[in-house]
């Protein structure tokens, strides 16, 4: 699906991100554990040149814990990588990061050599959450430093150890076109750029086929897993909307309602819990060339 967002300060945002690599000793980047494909940014390969990567799955207790497994040894089967699985507001599994990055970069330690962490991550994949959550409330540093543009912020998480916060980046064009709709029923895509009831459609076809059982608990559509698969989508938006009584002055169906509770679902997890791409399927774009 289409969507156009690159709003000006992505453009800082990657310029911020250029400048600040030399500088870096490991980058952390956030993904979303829902869609660990999509919300990867291409641009960060670049950008990033190549330096030692965390890959932190997050909303870990939103997603499929057997796809989560999956995506995890997917990566830490590459090479300068390691991968782990978190819920942002965690405390205790959130300071393994701090770890994971010790064990990418084990020569920086101490005042001379501290360690320099970047972490980046497309817009509402919980970055924030994250940094508050290991931060503890020490003082953020912000901006009273050369080079430490208003694009970014310094956070000291022990004495030996930085990391700059960037905001969210999203990519000039989303190159595989199921991204878009993942990336939008994520929530990680602005509410102007895309139309709910058509991602909610998309999300639809999805989960009928990989998450009846949760689609019929959940709207108690009292139909089993291959009469939800045999549905046409609008079919299946229509029920939706009527077994929740979203219907208008004169019994027309609210598709519009109906969306946006199925992607309110999804979102908050009411639904269960639910991962929307495989590694299989990523596999399948890298090879059909629509990522680097
Ligand atoms: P950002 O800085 O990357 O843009 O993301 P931010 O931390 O603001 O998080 C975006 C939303 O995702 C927030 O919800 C946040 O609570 C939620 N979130 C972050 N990490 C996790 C996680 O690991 N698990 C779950 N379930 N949610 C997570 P919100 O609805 O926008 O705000 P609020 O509910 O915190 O008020």
């Amino acid at each position: 699906m289409a969507i156009q967002w690159f709003p000006g300060h992505m453009h800082l945002t990657r310029k911020a991100i250029g400048e600040r690599i030399k500088d870096i000793d490991v980058v952390i980047e956030l993904l979303d554990a829902r869609l660990p494909g999509s919300s990867a940014n291409p641009l960060l390969a670049e950008l990033t040149a190549h330096k030692p990567t965390l890959k932190v799955l997050n909303k870990q207790d939103l997603a499929d814990s057997a796809h989560t497994s999956a995506w995890l040894a997917w990566y830490n089967a590459r090479p300068a990588t390691r991968a782990i699985a978190l819920d942002a507001s965690d405390a205790a599994p959130a300071r393994r990061l701090i770890d994971a990055c010790r064990q990418l970069a084990p020569n920086r330690r101490g005042l001379s050599k501290p360690m320099r962490v970047l972490i980046c991550g497309i817009p509402n994949v919980g970055k924030s959450t994250l940094i508050n959550t290991l931060s503890a409330k020490r003082q953020a540093k912000t901006g009273d430093e050369a080079g430490i543009t208003k694009q970014e912020q310094r956070i000291v998480l022990d004495d030996d150890f930085y990391l700059w916060d960037t905001p969210g980046m999203l990519w000039p064009r989303i190159i595989v076109p199921e991204s878009g709709y993942r990336l939008a029923a994520s929530g990680a895509v602005g509410r102007n750029a895309y139309d709910e009831e058509e991602v909610a459609l998309e999300l639809l076809a999805y989960l009928k086929h990989h998450y009846a059982a949760l689609l019929d608990a959940r709207y108690r559509l009292g139909l089993d897993a291959q009469a939800i698969g045999a549905m046409h989508d609008d079919e299946l938006l229509e029920l939706i909307a009527r077994k929740r009584g979203a219907v208008m002055s004169g019994g027309r169906l609210n598709l519009q309602k109906a969306a946006e509770i199925v992607l309110t679902d999804l979102r908050s997890a009411a639904l269960g819990r639910v991962t929307l791409e495989s590694v299989e399927d990523f596999q399948a774009w890298l090879a059909a060339g629509q990522l680097q």
